[in-house]
């Protein structure tokens, strides 16, 4: 008898344990205030506080970048760069690019032998991988130019979680462990992460925490001269490494006009040059404009071709047309314009593929959570969407030794030679050559949209190459499928870069079935990990608003 009446309260709680368990997994929560997503729940925390202590968007969005340097140094970092796209409850809108520059001494073939040839690695790990950091330049000029509250006040969060330390979740663990053999060729990096993780350790940053002490007492000088600036020259001597003093004092963000597209009535706002991320996601949403997606069905054969035969005419223009703006001539206005992006697509034949041979050649890409995106939104309308990178997982793998932080490999955006591939499989030419000053391609793709002239959606993502075709899909979830925040993020994805031939899928997005049925189309498909970590807040039609970190990662999304 007993266990006859226990069964309606088991099935009570078990309803009540799924919906907790779905609830915790989908994050679709809704908050009245504001809401902070990063790779990191520590780092989103960070901004939350801030926000609550009054701060704005962008005071929460500096305080919770400089947080992911000390609790996500796989990819927060001072020793990087990155861009942020931002716009203020009063409509304002402006991006800041703080992308890395190239040194003075560098040169166009710097990473070939005498045989033009590509040295393996060397723009990839080591000293002479970093471009010169734009990470603290940039943070603080938009912190002075347009948050409320003090330096000292925001870089307190991020130096007491580098001075008291912090419990290290499973990923940063493995993460670490995975790269030993790596830090161990280098004494500085050696020295923090050279030994052996287990989640749950406490990871102290002394050294980490001093140089935050220097940005925050002297801002952008505490960090490009004195202390810290000799520091990163002594250490690029001891690797022949070539960033000079003159480099770093030298070294300027620029504030730059966003670009700007539509898509369905939507208005897009993202990062253009030196980034090819904006470029190419406004490139690519005016060819879909062009098609019925949502009656094809996200699993459609016919939705995958359309996507994928879209994203390979688009990633041979960036190979060819996309770099530093600032050095290279780059057809911005036409490559985001609608006459162009149909005239790029009349060759196309819904069920038919092309070759990327019959446009030009590459090889496969490796996945890294080498960058970090954050959004913040808040009711009042300000919205901030800021990507920011070491390039690959720990960047260079070289920490400035007494520095404590970890300097980027962004050299390796740059085309080290026309038609090789870089990390991502990525291939460039002359505008995305080397030369002193400049700024190599980024593909990172912080983007704003609104709907009707008021905030719709906050998003950005890591991912390498990825980035683009990850934000596109999450996007198109959301206005052409009318899925949650949670769900669009969350959704299988795929990826065409044009070079290499190949469609590559996560592994949950088509069936077997289908799969045949794109080889019969003539689609080489290749299975890939899941890729890119896409962070995501949505206003809701009755203003609360509701954030997603991408369940490929461990960060949260935080509101109040
Ligand atoms: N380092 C990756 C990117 O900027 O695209």
């Amino acid at each position: 008898m007993e266990h006859v009446s226990l069964k309606p309260r088991i099935l009570i709680l078990l309803f009540c344990l799924l919906t907790l368990i779905t609830n915790l997994y989908s994050q679709n929560i809704s908050y009245n205030n504001a809401v902070v997503s990063s790779a990191n729940e520590l780092a989103s925390e960070v901004g939350i506080k801030i926000l609550k202590s009054g701060g704005n968007a962008i005071d929460a969005a500096v305080g919770t970048a400089f947080a992911l340097a000390v609790v996500y140094p796989q990819a927060g970092n001072i020793g990087g760069g990155g861009f942020i796209v931002l716009r203020s409850e009063n409509g304002f809108e402006t991006s800041i690019d703080f992308r890395e520059t190239a040194p003075s001494l560098s040169t166009k073939n710097m990473y070939l032998d005498k045989d033009g040839n590509v040295i393996s690695e060397l723009s990839t790990t080591g000293h002479l991988a970093s471009g010169i950091p734009g990470s603290v330049a940039g943070l603080l000029y938009a912190l002075e130019k347009y948050g409320t509250k003090s330096r000292e006040e925001i870089l307190s969060y991020a130096i007491e979680l580098a001075e008291k330390g912090f419990r290290i979740n499973y990923e940063l663990a493995n993460s670490i462990n995975n790269h030993r053999k790596e830090f161990n060729l280098f004494n500085g990096s050696s020295k923090i992460f050279g030994r052996k993780f287990r989640s749950d350790d406490l990871l102290i940053q002394t050294d980490l925490a001093n140089t935050l002490k220097e940005i925050s007492a002297n801002g952008r000088d505490g960090f490009y001269k004195g202390n810290v600036a000799d520091k990163i020259v002594a250490e690029m001597k001891k690797g022949y490494g070539i960033i000079s003093l003159n480099d770093l004092e030298n070294y300027k963000p620029v504030e730059r006009k966003v670009i700007k597209g539509t898509y369905r009535g939507y208005d897009i706002i993202t990062m253009g040059s030196p980034s090819s991320g904006g470029t190419c996601l406004i490139y690519l949403l005016n060819i879909l404009e062009n098609f019925d997606l949502k009656s094809m069905g996200r699993a459609g054969i016919h939705f995958v071709n359309v996507l994928a035969e879209a994203m390979k005419r688009v990633y041979s223009d960036r190979s060819e047309y996309m770099g530093d703006k600032d050095f290279y001539n780059m057809p911005v206005d036409k490559l985001i314009s609608k006459s162009y992006a149909k005239e790029r697509f009349s060759n196309f034949i819904l069920g038919e593929m092309i070759p990327s041979s019959e446009i030009k050649p590459g090889n496969l890409n490796k996945e890294s959570p080498q960058t970090t995106h954050l959004s913040v939104a808040d009711s009042k309308g300000d919205m901030v969407s800021l990507t920011t990178t070491l390039n690959d997982v720990f960047g260079s793998k070289v920490v400035v030794d007494g520095a404590g932080f970890i300097l980027n490999n962004e050299m390796d955006d740059f085309s080290v030679k026309p038609g090789v591939p870089n990390i991502y499989g990525l291939v460039g030419n002359e505008a995305n050559a080397i030369a002193p000053g400049k700024r190599m391609l980024s593909s990172m793709t912080p983007t704003l949209i609104l709907k009707e002239n008021k905030p719709f959606l906050v998003i950005g993502s890591p991912g390498g190459g990825k980035i683009i075709t990850a934000v596109l899909q999450s996007i198109i979830n959301i206005i052409d499928f009318g899925m949650s925040v949670a769900d669009a993020v969350n959704a299988p994805r795929f990826h065409h870069q044009w070079l290499p031939d190949i469609l590559q899928l996560e592994n949950s997005y088509v069936s077997n079935i289908q799969i045949r049925e794109l080889k019969e189309i003539g689609y080489s498909t290749k299975i890939i990990p899941d890729f890119a970590r896409v962070e995501a807040i949505l206003y809701n039609p009755d203003g609360t608003l509701t954030g997603h970190s991408d369940r490929r990662g461990s960060g949260k999304a935080v509101g109040f």
